[in-house]
């Protein structure tokens, strides 16, 4: 069971992180010559099917990771300090995410339905400063993760 909790945590640590990356460092400077309008509507589109994902990683890795420590390991008596580290950056991160998509994602699909495109781009502005702080946090929370065991 550690093996399958363990996989499926870093599934969900890669689909959350490597999605960010993409729309960060390939999406992003990709859409500039579009006009204006369908730029927005193009990130309320991308957003719009890449967060029920970010939603699902959220629950499998907050799952899978209390069920290494709280059944695998027996409590966080045995969890090392890269462990806590790990939840640490992951419930800001979870904030972080929490509060983009239920105040600029919300406020960005209302302007597009609306065609306000200064108002919507607002929002994507937004979105990119969280999502630019998520994925160093996220890069980050891969290397305490993966890496942390192995310097305790
Ligand atoms: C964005 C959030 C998170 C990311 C990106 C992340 C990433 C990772 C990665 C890459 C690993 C290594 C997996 C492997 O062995 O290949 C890992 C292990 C682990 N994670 Fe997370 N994690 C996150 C959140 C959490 C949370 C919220 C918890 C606790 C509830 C947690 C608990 C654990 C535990 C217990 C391990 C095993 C560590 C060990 O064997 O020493 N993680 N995580």
């Amino acid at each position: 069971m550690l093996a399958i909790m363990t996989s499926i945590h870093a599934l969900a640590a890669v689909v959350w992180v490597g999605g960010m990356f993409f729309a960060y460092m390939a999406l992003r400077p990709s859409v500039g010559p579009l006009e204006p309008p369908a730029r927005v509507a193009l990130w309320a589109r991308v957003f719009g099917k890449f967060f029920p994902w970010v939603w699902m990683a959220v629950l499998v890795l907050l799952a899978s990771g209390f069920w290494i420590i709280l059944v695998e390991w027996g409590g966080f008596a045995a969890a090392g300090p890269h462990v806590h580290l790990m939840l640490l950056l992951g419930l800001v991160m979870m904030g972080l995410f929490g509060h983009l998509y239920f105040a600029p994602f919300k406020r960005l699909r209302a302007a597009v339905a609306a065609n306000d495109t200064p108002t919507a781009a607002k929002q994507i502005g937004t979105i990119r400063m969280i999502v630019a702080i998520n994925l160093v946090l996220g890069l980050v929370t891969v290397v305490v993760g993966a890496g942390g065991r192995h310097l305790g």
